[in-house]
């Protein structure tokens, strides 16, 4: 371990002094709070680090614990949100409002905007343990737009009775377990009151709610062990600080489930055949895509390969319901708002969903007040049809395929792949976004076979 003896010995003498915050009773949250506390009435993560060792590694690798340092999260705030709220009075609160979630110890002390990652300032510190454990309740409901309120001091929530710790006090705490704590920064209206992120709501309509089967069964799963280096016991239950999600290709794999057959297992040339493929979110909580869902790609591609070896690409049967054109893969020209806010006058727009074109993609689009796509939650007035796929829920895409005449006799074999990509690759390469934010995971696959015979 490294040594730290200053924070050690601050330890040991218990110093941590707690500062009053800057007004004498604060039980406010959301905007309400913005600067109404001092960074030094939050503890770093290093601190925690001492006791914690383990929740601190797994923390720390965490998108959470990156939230301010992320690049992609850098470039959308410092190159797209804060020149637009600098632009227009409708997005000022804007500029302050991302770190209510993504850097809340800045966001409380009033740092706006905070210092650029490379200056490691107190803001990097992201989503941090303190933040997380000085929550007591949210203003009301629902949990929406970092409505949490918090209590800095020597008293840390949690998910224990009666544990004893020689650094600080403990207390168990109902509202740290449930969903809607979560929600107070995983669900998001925009600046126009839409829904821009809904995953606590999500999970709310859906059947994991029900059955009282929280977020924290899934990214914080239990394991037996030690939370503390210093603990007295052993538990058989410690809440393990994984947080994974997108950013984890291990718990995106699997995540839906992909089976298909033919209408017919004996088909002539020219004869039409229908693929049925099921696609079964067996694993998620909410749907998926969730969260970032204006950036976010989901999509299945099937393909045929016939006994000779010659591929056809199947496009997906259209259903004909409102604002389906969104849900097919299309590199029309779209995110044309960008221009506005980098100040690049003309700026014609990128290809849609830079993806071959015909495939079915499980999306909510999010439009600008021009009626345009967008990937900038904050400036979405409207949301286009939700065509993703909820817990439990099962999707069924068919297709009409004419078997040519000039297909080989023998065996057709079908394949089905269902994939994910976190960012949009044509935002990605104009922003310049580094290209792990690009990389994209097989979700899943199936295959079925027909015969083509004389
Ligand atoms: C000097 C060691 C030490 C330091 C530093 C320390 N803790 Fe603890 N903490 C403990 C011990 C010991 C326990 C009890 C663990 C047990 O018995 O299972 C504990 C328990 C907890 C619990 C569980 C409370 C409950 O009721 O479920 C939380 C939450 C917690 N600590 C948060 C923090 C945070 C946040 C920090 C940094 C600001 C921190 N701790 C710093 C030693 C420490
Ligand atoms: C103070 C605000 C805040 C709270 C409270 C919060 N989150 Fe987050 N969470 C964030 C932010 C911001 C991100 C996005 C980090 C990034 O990628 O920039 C995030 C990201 C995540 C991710 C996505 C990781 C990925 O790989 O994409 C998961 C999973 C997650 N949080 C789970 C939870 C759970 C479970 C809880 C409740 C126990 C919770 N969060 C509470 C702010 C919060
Ligand atoms: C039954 C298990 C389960 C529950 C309950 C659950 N999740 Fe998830 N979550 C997953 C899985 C699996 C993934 C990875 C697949 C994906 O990205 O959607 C995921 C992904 C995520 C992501 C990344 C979504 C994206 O597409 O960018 C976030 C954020 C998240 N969860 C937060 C939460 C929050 C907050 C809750 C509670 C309101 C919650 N989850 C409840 C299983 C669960
Ligand atoms: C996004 C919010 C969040 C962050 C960040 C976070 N925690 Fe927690 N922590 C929780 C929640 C929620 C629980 C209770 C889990 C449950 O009930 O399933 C918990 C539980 C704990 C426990 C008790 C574990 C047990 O089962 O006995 C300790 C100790 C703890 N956290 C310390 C830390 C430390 C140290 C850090 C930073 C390195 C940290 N936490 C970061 C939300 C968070
Ligand atoms: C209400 C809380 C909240 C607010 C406000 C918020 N975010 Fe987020 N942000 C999140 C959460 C939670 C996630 C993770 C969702 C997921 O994994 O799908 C996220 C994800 C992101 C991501 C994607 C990170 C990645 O690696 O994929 C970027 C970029 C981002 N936010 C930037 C911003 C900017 C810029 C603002 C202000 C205009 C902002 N956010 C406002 C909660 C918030």
């Amino acid at each position: 371990m490294r040594r730290l003896p200053l924070i050690m010995a601050s330890i040991a003498l218990g110093a941590f002094i707690a500062l009053p915050p800057l007004v004498a009773e604060v039980r406010k949250g959301g905007d309400e709070a913005l600067g109404l506390y001092r960074y030094e009435n939050f503890e770093r993560p290093i601190t925690c680090r001492q006791c914690h060792t383990d929740i601190y590694e797994q923390w720390a690798q965490s998108m959470m614990a990156q939230a301010y340092t992320h690049h992609w999260d850098e470039i959308e705030y410092f190159e797209l949100a804060i020149p637009h709220a600098e632009k227009d009075p409708k997005f000022a609160e804007v500029q302050a409002g991302c770190n209510g979630c993504h850097a809340p110890v800045s966001f409380l002390a009033g740092d706006v905007p905070p210092p650029r990652p490379e200056a490691g300032s107190r803001a990097n510190e992201g989503v941090s343990c303190d933040i997380c454990h000085v929550i007591v309740a949210r203003t009301g409901e629902p949990s929406v737009n970092y409505n949490y309120i918090v209590e800095p001091g020597r008293v840390k929530r949690g998910n224990r009775e009666g544990v004893k710790s020689p650094y600080h006090e403990t207390v168990y705490h109902e509202f740290t377990r449930s969903a809607e704590y979560c929600g107070t920064c995983h669900n998001e209206q925009s600046p126009y009151g839409v829904w821009v992120k809904a995953t606590q709501l999500e999970w709310k309509e859906g059947p994991y709610a029900a059955e009282g089967v929280p977020c924290h069964v899934c990214h914080m799963p239990r394991a037996p062990g030690r939370s503390a280096v210093t603990a007295k016991d052993e538990h058989p239950d410690i809440a393990q600080h994984l947080f994974h999600g997108a950013h984890d290709p291990g718990k995106v794999r699997g995540a839906i489930e992909l089976r298909m057959h033919p209408s017919d297992r004996e088909v002539e040339p020219g004869d039409r055949v229908v693929i049925t493929v099921q696609a079964f979110n067996g694993k998620c909580g909410h749907k998926v895509p969730s969260g970032s869902a204006e950036e976010r790609q989901l999509w299945l591609r099937v393909t045929a390969v016939d006994a000779a070896g010659r591929e056809y690409h199947l496009p997906v049967d259209r259903k004909g319901f409102a604002g389906e054109p969104a849900t097919i893969t299309s590199n029309e020209l779209a995110y044309q708002d960008m221009g506005m806010m980098m100040d690049i006058p003309g700026f014609a727009g990128l290809p849609r969903d830079s993806l071959p074109e015909g495939d079915r993609i499980f999306c909510l689009p999010y439009f600008d007040p021009q009626g345009r796509r967008t990937i900038a939650q904050w400036n979405t007035a409207s949301l286009g049809v939700d065509y993703r796929i909820g817990p439990r829920e099962t999707k069924i895409e068919t297709y009409t395929w004419t078997v040519p005449e000039e297909a080989a006799i023998g065996t057709i074999v079908v394949r089905a792949e269902m994939s994910y990509r976190r960012l949009v690759k044509s935002v990605a390469d104009f922003l310049k976004v580094p290209a792990d934010e690009t990389e994209i995971i097989r979700v899943n696959d199936a295959r079925t076979t027909f015969e083509v015979v004389d």
